[in-house]
């Protein structure tokens, strides 16, 4: 009996598990109401999403192209992160005004700031096209009459919806184009920057911390949208008022528990949740770990420059940033995959599924094309990923793309144009050239001694193929390059013609690059490239499908494609690799554990250190209720008893099991009652493999506090005229 009872209590929790998984479309939320209400959730599915009444949909936002925002007062103010919002807070910043690295925050509305270009989008409502896209296919048609059918039929319906309307239609297609969908949006186009904290807050642990647990980034930035009198979108003007949206979220004050329900409301941007063992092997084994050695080589050499000087470190800073945000996400995508035995659980799978076929002439040959399309496509975009992971690392290399560029174009007035501007990059290049040549030779030299040793540069050993030999005829490229030397190349420029092209072609530069592209972009292989691609997302679309018949139990979600979705789940730790176990929450004791006035990574303000010594935490801090002291440990090894009656903390972040990836960043995390408990900004390294496999033991994403938040904009900045816009909420 016991052992049946122990059965049961495992195969619950094993499906209670599963469930966190998934990236679920708003419009269809009903069918996850159930599920959600039984995992602690108080609201309904119409309250998140509804055509007929304001719901939260109608406070979330598109951030551009790749994040995602939510409005916290009625006067269009939104949040997002700070990673988000880091090219505006750059842009805006100078010498004098550095708000990236000293925070911003507008007083009045007057000192908003303007971002140009930035776009916030509202979805107005969703629609379910599949059967008017696809109307004129039937199983007869082919595969390429079927993609001009889809196209004229996406054109037609978009073009209608549109039509005598300021909103802008989307069509996407979902378990690779099995149902369509369609979006109607509203494109705001006057949007201002409010607030930023300083960097070592909105970026504090720097990429250090990216991807880990525990976390202490105050990873948010504030803006608003501005609206005509009408409360419609219009370009920037100063006669614009605050937009109204239809619904603000409110503020929980009332914090979190570990076991919580929460829901990440946003726009994931690409999961390939359903792809065969090959894709997953070739993306995992053989992809990832070229990418990431090409990436170590340059980040090494970067990292070395920046400890030598400040200027060094602002030179190299958002470089770094971008490269090493996924040479790291890669790491643990793949030991993750690795670790869960990814491949051959996908293996033991298409087996059954195979079984399954096996009478069903449809679905029989399916994987059998699918694998064969893979062994076809994969050496083609392995040598792609040497090329632009490797042949293109270094500034000396995308130069020289530039100049074969200019050496291959014939018309007169572009030619005039282009070299304009490289006459214009060279004044910034030449600038620190002596410096940066240290940095950037030694990268070009190891890249392509890595291509080399690795058989993908056959163009480098035609006489000698001795490494040493090698590695001086690169040492020889860069040094007798043109584009190395300042003089020779201005006055090739001023004087450039197009006589002047054969000359350039001959200049090792451009003809290592030349090769190198060559190698990489043959064109019947680029051909072959495009048509293996095209019909495995074809073949895709005929597997999900066999995939869903052959399971008609399960609630299938379709892969993220940077549409509006609700991820569930729960506020929870988990076991690391090595054992350690990780609570749910940091704090600001972590913040002050972690301080290093020596690394930059890791400075903490005085204002921040002076809030924590005297606990002037305001409404956001918690008050641990515990009767007994305590005897605590500090950072300096002092032996403290606390009286745990008055301990206050600062919550900063916690961790969750709702299923996110990347354009997730800057979405509201929300409590059982739909209100704003956190903002999401990144997930754990053990479980980056969560695009590929979702591991409930391992994958978690890393949200912001809304209280730390609050904290900043009213404690450490003397904000509080922000906090008085938004709707805060207390039980206690
Ligand atoms: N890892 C997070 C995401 O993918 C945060 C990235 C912020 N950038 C950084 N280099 N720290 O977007
Ligand atoms: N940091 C990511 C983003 O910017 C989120 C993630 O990949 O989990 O969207």
């Amino acid at each position: 009996m016991k052992k049946i009872m122990m059965l049961l209590v495992m195969a619950a929790m094993t499906i209670s598990a599963l469930a966190d998984e998934g990236m679920w479309i708003p419009m269809l939320l009903g069918r996850n109401e159930a599920d959600m209400q039984r995992a602690g959730m108080r609201i309904t599915a119409k309250d998140i999403y509804d055509i007929n009444h304001a719901c939260l949909k109608d406070a979330i936002l598109l951030f551009n192209q790749g994040c995602t925002g939510e409005y916290v007062s009625s006067e269009g103010l939104f949040l997002t992160n700070h990673h988000c919002g880091y090219s505006y807070i750059t842009k805006y910043s100078t010498v004098e005004h550095d708000y990236l690295t000293r925070g911003f925050w507008a007083k009045s509305r007057e000192e908003e700031i303007p971002c140009q270009g930035l776009t916030a989008t509202r979805l107005v409502r969703m629609e379910d096209v599949t059967a008017q896209v696809l109307d004129g296919v039937t199983p007869e048609t082919s595969e390429s009459e079927r993609a001009a059918i889809i196209e004229r039929n996406i054109k037609a319906i978009t073009d209608r919806a549109e039509d005598g309307t300021h909103y802008k239609a989307v069509i996407k297609p979902f378990y690779y184009g099995n149902q369509y969908f369609m979006y109607i949006n509203e494109v705001f186009t006057d949007v201002r920057l409010v607030g930023a904290p300083p960097s070592n807050i909105g970026k504090f642990g720097g990429d250090t911390d990216n991807w880990m647990w525990p976390r202490h980034t105050g990873d948010f930035s504030m803006f608003r949208v501005y609206a005509d009198e009408n409360n419609l979108p219009a370009n920037y003007s100063k006669a614009n008022r605050p937009y109204k949206p239809l619904k603000h979220l409110e503020i929980s004050l009332d914090g979190v528990k570990e076991g919580d329900f929460t829901f990440v409301f946003g726009y994931p941007g690409t999961t390939q949740r359903y792809v065969t063992s090959d894709a997953v092997e070739l993306m995992a084994n053989v992809e990832n770990p070229i990418r990431i050695a090409l990436r170590t080589i340059r980040l090494n050499h970067y990292k070395n420059a920046m400890e030598k000087s400040p200027a060094q470190r602002l030179k190299y800073a958002s470089k770094v940033a971008s490269v090493a945000n996924y040479w790291k996400k890669w790491q643990g995508e793949t030991e993750g995959i690795n670790r869960m035995k990814g491949v051959e659980k996908k293996r033991d799978f298409e087996q059954k599924y195979q079984q399954w076929a096996n009478d069903k002439p449809q679905y029989y040959n399916v994987l059998p094309q699918l694998h064969e399309a893979y062994s076809e496509m994969g050496p083609i975009e392995i040598e792609l990923i040497y090329y632009s992971e490797g042949a293109r690392a270094s500034d000396f290399m995308l130069r020289a793309q530039k100049y074969s560029q200019l050496a291959n174009e014939e018309d007169f007035m572009k030619i005039i144009g282009v070299v304009n501007r490289l006459k214009e990059d060279n004044d910034k290049y030449f600038e620190d050239f002596d410096q940066h040549t240290i940095v950037d030779r030694a990268i070009f030299i190891e890249t392509f001694l890595y291509l080399w040793e690795a058989g993908h540069a056959p163009y480098l050993n035609e006489k000698t193929g001795t490494k040493v030999a090698v590695e001086q005829k690169l040492g020889k490229i860069y040094d007798e390059s043109l584009l190395n030397n300042k003089k020779k190349l201005k006055a090739f420029l001023d004087d450039y013609t197009a006589k002047s092209a054969g000359k350039l072609k001959k200049d090792p530069a451009v003809d290592l690059f030349n090769k190198a592209y060559a190698l990489a972009h043959d064109p019947q292989k680029i051909a072959k490239y495009k048509k293996t691609n095209q019909d495995i997302q074809n073949l895709m679309r005929i597997y999900v499908k066999g995939m869903m018949e052959m399971q008609p139990q399960v609630n299938f979600f379709p892969d993220a494609n940077l549409t509006l979705r609700v991820a569930y789940g729960h506020i929870e730790g988990f076991n690391s690799f090595d054992g350690a176990h990780y609570e749910p929450f940091s704090d600001l004791k972590g913040i002050m554990d972690k301080e290093n006035p020596d690394i930059y990574d890791y400075v903490v303000e005085d204002k921040l250190k002076s809030l924590y010594a005297l606990k002037d935490y305001g409404p956001y801090g918690i008050v641990t209720n515990i009767n007994d002291s305590t005897i605590e440990e500090t950072s300096d090894g002092y032996l403290v008893r606390y009286n745990r009656k008055t301990l206050k903390d600062m919550p900063v972040c916690f961790i969750a099991t709702n299923h996110t990836t990347g354009g997730n960043s800057g979405s509201p995390v929300l409590n059982a009652d739909g209100r704003l408990i956190g903002i999401n900004f990144d997930r754990c390294w053990e479980g980056t493999m969560s695009d590929l496999l979702f591991d409930p033991n391992y994958c978690r994403n890393i949200c912001l506090d809304i209280r730390y938040c609050l904290f900043i904009i009213d404690k450490f900045a003397d904000a509080g005229h922000l906090i008085k816009e938004m709707t805060l909420v207390s039980s206690k």
